[in-house]
């Protein structure tokens, strides 16, 4: 049993990383066995998801959706804000229940919150119905601790983890879209997250790795590649010295990828030699993500973000000088302790700046274990709430001002599938990342076609097929 360690993430140790071929054969033990799998968080654990499902079906179960059908019940939780954790809570009273009907039932336990010192604690004190609890550092330990879990609660979670799997197969949800893993933790240790702990330290894959499995879903067909880092674009830092994410951009972008998106950029390592690979590739996708947090400097400094505001619309005016359809959304979070009037007003003011193309809004929410945890939040949840409101009005005007602009014009939609909201719809992505709603025809799906635009709101576009 290894439980989860907050001192432990956060000393950092730099031992040398250890590359570890995680691709373990097993028989199918659990043949004619169900398993029920609910993802919470980023896209990062819906991913994760799909390496999760490799293990299950490899052990011979298959998927239901039915949750009391379930042998086996995992939920990939997430612990970014306090709504999140509620959530899982919420839904584990369910699974408890299904439990009392199925004494056999393994309620499985996965993602951030299983390497939550304090949450962990609460599971193995309260919910002594879960059975297993394995940390986002090593889900390759699954299957093992399936197999062992008769002898009781077991809990595995590397928290400071030195071990970058290699050679993880992985259950992919879509045959058009892929996501891969280019690097895993976080050590930026802004003062509200709590990923740093959760995922642990910073490190790379090696490019080769990578490289290879690339080629490998571009033979199977994929037509887009989406790269994935809490910091993205912190890739190599910890491994080369003339190797960095803008060469592998680059390298990725060669092997003839129709479309490469990465997500999510750190504005504090986004660099020229960046900006110029992204314009250079015409596959290299024009989107950017970049979360600014705030538009106040005091708030910056004090959330530990290593930019200022005036540095984050230098960088905004570069990409925009450089690659002028680019579209560039970001993060906001409002209410962090001591953000006063004044200092709302300056994110605003940036809002207005920007113009960003979308923003996802967060009122700030206290997590256990973080620093600002720990300063004084005398601001009342109700003005909070004002001025997340505020926001997002603002937000959504620019989105959709954004969106209107492309009215009238063809642009290339890559089709993903049925709209869920309306079959005799299909729903795919721009080049810019905007989700484009079109007239069915099954033959479009997994293509590239060029739509015109109709109609523009918010959050989606209608097009036509021409
Ligand atoms: N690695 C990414 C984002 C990870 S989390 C980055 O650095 O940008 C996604 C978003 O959740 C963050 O950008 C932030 O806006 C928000 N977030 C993280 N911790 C939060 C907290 N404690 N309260 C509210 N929002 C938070
Ligand atoms: Fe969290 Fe900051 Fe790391 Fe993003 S960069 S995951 S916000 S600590
Ligand atoms: Fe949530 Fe962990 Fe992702 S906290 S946002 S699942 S990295």
């Amino acid at each position: 049993m290894k439980l989860p360690n907050y001192e432990e993430a956060k000393s950092r140790t730099k031992v040398d990383i250890v590359y570890k071929d995680v691709n373990i054969k097993y028989e199918e033990v659990f043949k004619n066995k169900k398993y029920f799998l609910r993802t919470y968080g980023c896209q990062m654990n819906v991913h994760d998801s799909e390496e999760i499902s490799n293990y299950l079906i490899m052990l011979g179960m298959s998927k239901t959706e039915v949750l009391k059908d379930a042998d086996v019940i995992l939920l990939n939780t997430c612990a970014i804000r306090e709504n999140a954790h509620d959530k899982v809570i919420g839904f584990l009273g369910r699974c408890k229940h299904v439990k009392k009907l199925n004494k056999d039932l393994i309620i499985i336990i996965m993602g951030c919150m299983a390497a939550q010192e304090d949450v962990v604690k609460e599971f193995q004190d309260k919910h002594k119905y879960i059975d297993i609890i394995i940390g986002p550092n090593n889900i390759y330990d699954l299957p093992k601790l399936l197999l062992e879990r008769q002898k009781g609660q077991n809990i595995e979670v590397h928290s400071n983890s030195d071990i970058v799997p290699e050679n993880v197969k992985y259950h992919r949800d879509s045959k058009i879209s892929a996501w891969v893993n280019v690097m895993y933790g976080c050590d930026k240790f802004c003062t509200y997250c709590i990923v740093p702990y959760t995922r642990g330290r910073e490190r790379s894959r090696k490019k080769e790795a990578i490289l290879k499995e690339c080629k490998c879903l571009i033979e199977n067909g994929y037509q887009e590649i989406t790269l994935l880092g809490q910091n993205v674009n912190a890739y190599g830092n910890d491994l080369y010295s003339d190797y960095n994410f803008a060469s592998l951009l680059e390298d990725i972008a060669k092997l003839g990828i129709p479309r490469l998106r990465f997500v999510t950029s750190h504005p504090w390592n986004f660099t020229d030699k960046m900006i110029d690979v992204i314009a250079k590739y015409d596959n290299i996708m024009p989107y950017i993500h970049l979360p600014i947090q705030s538009g106040s400097n005091n708030i910056l400094r004090k959330m530990n973000r290593r930019y200022t505001k005036e540095e984050y619309l230098n960088l905004v005016d570069k990409i925009r000088k450089k690659i002028p359809k680019a579209a560039i959304t970001t993060d906001i979070i409002v209410g962090f302790p001591g953000e006063t009037k004044e200092d709302f007003k300056e994110t605003i003011d940036v809002v207005n700046c920007c113009k960003f193309d979308g923003a996802y809004t967060f009122i700030f929410s206290k997590r256990k274990g973080t620093p600002a945890a720990l300063l004084k939040d005398d601001t009342p949840l109700e003005e909070k709430e004002k001025r997340l409101a505020t926001l997002n009005e603002l937000v959504n005007r620019y989105s959709k001002e954004n969106n209107k602009r492309l009215l009238g014009k063809m642009v290339p939609v890559l089709i993903m599938g049925v709209s869920e909201k309306d079959n005799t719809k299909m729903y795919g992505y721009t080049d810019t990342f905007k989700l484009v709603n079109v007239a069915f025809d099954k033959a479009f799906i997994g293509k590239i076609i060029a739509v015109k635009i109709i109609d523009a709101k918010s959050f989606s576009l209608d097009g036509k097929l021409t």
